[in-house]
C-alpha cells in the first residue's frame, strides 16, 4: 500500500501468471507449445536490417492485418492485433463492456476476466457450468452488458461447435459477446465465419499457443468495423504502437507457413490423446480436451501434493487453489518425450 497510489489500485488484484521458472524443468504449466516456430520466423530474425528500428512501427499493422485477414477470409477492416491477445481483451474490456448493467461470463474460465473487470470497474455475474464441463450458453441472459467466455473454454478444454454458437447470437443482439479462441487450432471450431453476419460477435485469437510465438506477444480480433473503430479508439488513446516492427514481420512469416503450424498442433493433439489414455489407465479422470492442455483429477490423490511431488522430480504443471478447481491439475501438452517423463512420475506418485 502506498499514499502514492490511485485509490483504485490499492483495490486490484492482479492476474498471477503461471511461473517462469530459472532452473531447467519440463514446463507443462502455461500452455506454451512445445515445438520451435516456423524457420521463416528464424529467416525473418536473422535477416531483418537493423537499422529499421530507428523508425517507429507502422501504428496500423496493415500488413500483419492484411495477412491475418486472407488467412481467416475477412476484409482487412475487420481485424484489429495487439500485444499479446492479453492486451486486445484488456482493450475490449474497456471499449464495450463498461456498461450500466453487468457482464456475464461462466464461473470458471480465464482468470484474468474478473481481473479486468476489477480495473475498469465493471460489474460481472458468473454462470456454473452444465454437468459435461461446457459453458451454459443458454443461460447468458440476452439483457447483460456483454457476454465472454473463451472457447474452448480454459481450463476445462471444452469446446461448442459454430451452430450452437451461432444460436447465441440470434437470441443475444443488443450487447457484445467476446468469444476468446486462444486454444481453438487443437481442435475446436472457430466462430469467426460468423462475423460478417453478427455485428455484435467479437473473436480473439492468439499467435502464443499455436504458433509457437508466445514470446512475441502477439494477439488479434476480428470483428464487424463498428466494433474494430471501438477497439482502435480506445488503442490509440493509450498506445499508438504495441506492434513492434520485428514482431509484425515475425508474425505474417509464421502465418505464411500452414505446413509447419499443420504439423505442429496435430502432433499436439496426438501426444494429448495418447497422455489422456494412459492417465486414465493410471485412474485419473481426464475432461476431453480441445486445446493444447488436458484437467485431470484423482479420486484418490490430492492435487496439490501431486503438484509437489512433480515439481520435485523436475516437473511444473498447473495448480489453482480455488474451490471449483483445487482437486484438478491442469497440464499443458509438451513433446512425447516429455509427456512419457509425465506419465513415469505420476505412475510412482499414484502407485
Ligand atoms: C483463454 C486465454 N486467453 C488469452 C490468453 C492470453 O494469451 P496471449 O496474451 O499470450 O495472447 C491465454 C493465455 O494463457 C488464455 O489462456
Amino acid at each position: 500500500m502506498s499514499k502514492f497510489w490511485s485509490p483504485v489500485v490499492h483495490e486490484l488484484t492482479p492476474y498471477v501468471p503461471g511461473e517462469q521458472p530459472r532452473e531447467r524443468l519440463i514446463k507443462l504449466n502455461t500452455n506454451e507449445n512445445p515445438y520451435p516456430p516456423s524457420p521463416g520466423v528464424e529467416k525473418v530474425l536473422n535477416d531483418y536490417p537493423v537499422d529499421h528500428l530507428r523508425l517507429y512501427p507502422d501504428p496500423e499493422s496493415l500488413a500483419l492485418r492484411q495477412a491475418l485477414a486472407r488467412e481467416h477470409g475477412v476484409e482487412v477492416g475487420q481485424v484489429f492485433v495487439g500485444n499479446g491477445s492479453d492486451e486486445v481483451l484488456a482493450l475490449a474490456f474497456q471499449a464495450f463492456f463498461r456498461q450500466s448493467v453487468p457482464l456475464s461470463m461462466p464461473a470458471i474460465t480465464y482468470s484474468f476476466y474478473p481481473v479486468y473487470c476489477r480495473l475498469y470497474d465493471i460489474a460481472y455475474r458468473t454462470l456454473a457450468l452444465g454437468d459435461e464441463w461446457q459453458v451454459p450458453l443458454e443461460a447468458f441472459d440476452a439483457h447483460s452488458g456483454g457476454i465472454v467466455f473463451a472457447n474452448p473454454n480454459a481450463p476445462t478444454g471444452h469446446g461448442h461447435g459454430r451452430d450452437v454458437i451461432a444460436r447465441l447470437l440470434e437470441r443475444v443482439t443488443e450487447c457484445v459477446v467476446l468469444i476468446d479462441e486462444a486454444y481453438v487450432d487443437f481442435g475446436g471450431e472457430s466462430a469467426v465465419p460468423l462475423v460478417e453476419q453478427y455485428p455484435n460477435l467479437l473473436v480473439t485469437g492468439t499467435f502464443s499457443k499455436s504458433r509457437s510465438l508466445a514470446g512475441l506477444r502477439l494477439g488479434y480480433a476480428f470483428g464487424s468495423r463498428e466494433l474494430i473503430e471501438g477497439l482502435e479508439r480506445v488503442k490509440n488513446s493509450f498506445n499508438s504502437y504495441p506492434i513492434d516492427s520485428l514482431a509484425n514481420a515475425v508474425g505474417i512469416a509464421a502465418l505464411e507457413d500452414s505446413e509447419h503450424f499443420n504439423a505442429c498442433r496435430e502432433k499436439v493433439i496426438t501426444t494429448r490423446e495418447r497422455t489422456r489414455r494412459r492417465l486414465m489407465n493410471l485412474g485419473f479422470e481426464v475432461l476431453p480436451s480441445q486445446t493444447n492442455f488436458i484437467l485431470t483429477r484423482h479420486p484418490d490423490h490430492d492435487a496439490a501434493q501431486l503438484f509437489v511431488g512433480l515439481r520435485e522430480r523436475g516437473i511444473l504443471v498447473r495448480h489453482f487453489n480455488t474451490e471449483a478447481l483445487r482437486d484438478f491439475l491442469r497440464i499443458s501438452i509438451g513433446t512425447d518425450d516429455e509427456m512419457d517423463s509425465l506419465t513415469e512420475v505420476l505412475e510412482t506418485l499414484v502407485g
